[in-house]
């Protein structure tokens, strides 16, 4: 069986454990988008894995672990990933495939994005900075892009990491002002990458398509959430890849077709961070409350995360997009001890009720929630793995988030470890 997890609302679902939970049952697990602006928490024992680029099946020893074409590699994350898990005795020898046309973020993309963000002031986009935007910009302007590939030839390469950085050069000067950046220096970089990297190179698709044929199963690993998609999301606030599962074909050259589950990870709430609307956010005693007890503070950035209630309307949008069969509601333990929680079940914009995300940021930051209002519990449950041992009014909720998005939750998480997991 193969299946595809997407994260289901503004990315930080807690995707990372699930896809270790499911991954015990895959072959393989495939990232297939984003780049190192994404971060999977993975707690194994008393180890926690932070990890970026490496799909997070990668902490289970015998699954192999591929990098798609649509991911943005950043080898120097990667390797530093590659060198950790190396410290805890996990070697990635035969077992990583990075594809060779996944495309290469350079020093240039992370100055870029900074120097963009800097300029844009309070109408920055709060980007994790990690030249992932520009990357995929120079992606889709094709000319001065270089891929996993380009690094195999090291004397093209040095022709063209010197055109590249003519024109980078131009545009930091003119625009920002900033500093030049010499070729010299990144090729020098690249041949270590080269050294370290090409080893784990090659034609993922033709990977992929062979392992189905030889009947594995494959896990693909949705990065970001589904209302950050490039496409879907609430542009411009959104991160600059397909980030629902309508991505998944694109950056794997999987099709969707030959998946047969698609999981939704979802929040018991609502967090994001970087600009944007967000209309269940609570800027108030409640939104620190859950930001503390769930530490809702960014793996990549370290960013104190906004936090809100459940919405209901963007789930079942990104449910519906994303074509989710079941869905896995995490954070479950952030709430206890809330004497009432709120889910919103409609919005009301321009005086109009819909249930309808409207994926317009103009819209949607005029949406007024309609929410709905249950009582909350006091018990613990970070020790609790069976559903009917949950307090009532937990499972209520749950049962009151399946009505309203139309889709059975089947996983629950009460705590950050692998135990910490209800199933239904
Ligand atoms: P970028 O992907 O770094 O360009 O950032 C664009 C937007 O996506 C910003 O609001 C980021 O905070 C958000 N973003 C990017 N990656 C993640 C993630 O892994 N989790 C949550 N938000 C993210």
């Amino acid at each position: 069986m193969n299946s595809c997890i997407i994260g289901l609302q503004w990315g930080d679902e807690g995707k990372g454990k699930v896809v270790d939970v499911l991954a015990e049952h895959s072959d393989i697990v495939v990232r297939y988008s984003g780049g190192a602006n994404a971060g999977h928490t993975v707690v194994i024992g008393e180890d926690t894995f932070a990890l970026h680029l490496l799909p997070s099946g990668v902490v289970r020893p015998g699954t192999i672990c591929v990098i798609g074409n649509g991911v943005v590699v950043d080898p120097d994350t990667l390797m530093k990933e590659i060198e950790r898990l190396a410290q805890k005795n996990i070697t990635l020898t035969k077992r990583l495939f990075i594809s060779e046309n996944a495309h290469v973020v350079l020093d240039y993309h992370k100055k870029e994005d900074r120097l963009r963000e800097e300029s844009l002031g309070k109408n920055k986009l709060g980007t994790t900075i990690r030249g992932v935007g520009p990357c995929y910009a120079d992606k889709v302007g094709r000319s001065y892009a270089l891929r996993m590939a380009d690094l195999r030839n090291l004397e093209r390469l040095k022709a063209q990491l010197q055109t590249i950085v003519e024109y980078k050069n131009k545009i930091f000067a003119a625009l920002y002002n900033a500093e030049p950046i010499n070729a010299d220096d990144i090729f020098e970089k690249c041949k270590s990458y080269a050294d370290k990297l090409l080893p784990f190179t090659t034609d993922t698709t033709e990977f992929l398509h062979k392992s189905i044929a030889d009947g594995k199963s494959i896990l693909f690993e949705g990065a970001q959430g589904s209302l950050l998609d490039l496409d879907h999301g609430t542009f411009p606030f959104v991160t600059s890849s397909n980030a629902s599962s309508l991505g998944m074909p694109a950056g794997s050259g999987v099709p969707a077709k030959m998946v047969d589950k698609f999981f939704g990870v979802g929040k018991a709430y609502t967090t994001r961070v970087g600009s944007g609307p967000f209309p269940t956010e609570q800027d108030n005693e409640i939104g620190q409350y859950i930001r503390d007890k769930g530490n809702e503070y960014g793996t990549t950035t370290g960013r104190p995360r906004r936090c809100g209630w459940f919405d209901a309307v963007a789930v079942s949008y990104a449910v519906t997009i994303g074509s989710i069969d079941c869905i896995a509601l995490m954070h479950l333990d952030t709430l206890t001890g809330l004497k009432e929680i709120k889910i919103c079940r409609a919005y009301k914009i321009n005086g109009k009720k819909t249930t309808f995300f409207p994926a317009n940021t103009t819209k949607l930051s005029r949406a007024e929630c309609i929410y709905e209002t249950v009582p909350g519990w006091e018990e613990d449950i970070t020790e609790v793995n069976n559903f009917h041992d949950l307090p009532l009014n937990a499972r209520n909720y749950i049962m009151l988030i399946e009505e309203k998005i139309g889709k059975p939750i089947t996983i629950i998480g009460v705590g950050p470890k692998r135990s910490q997991t209800i199933f239904r």
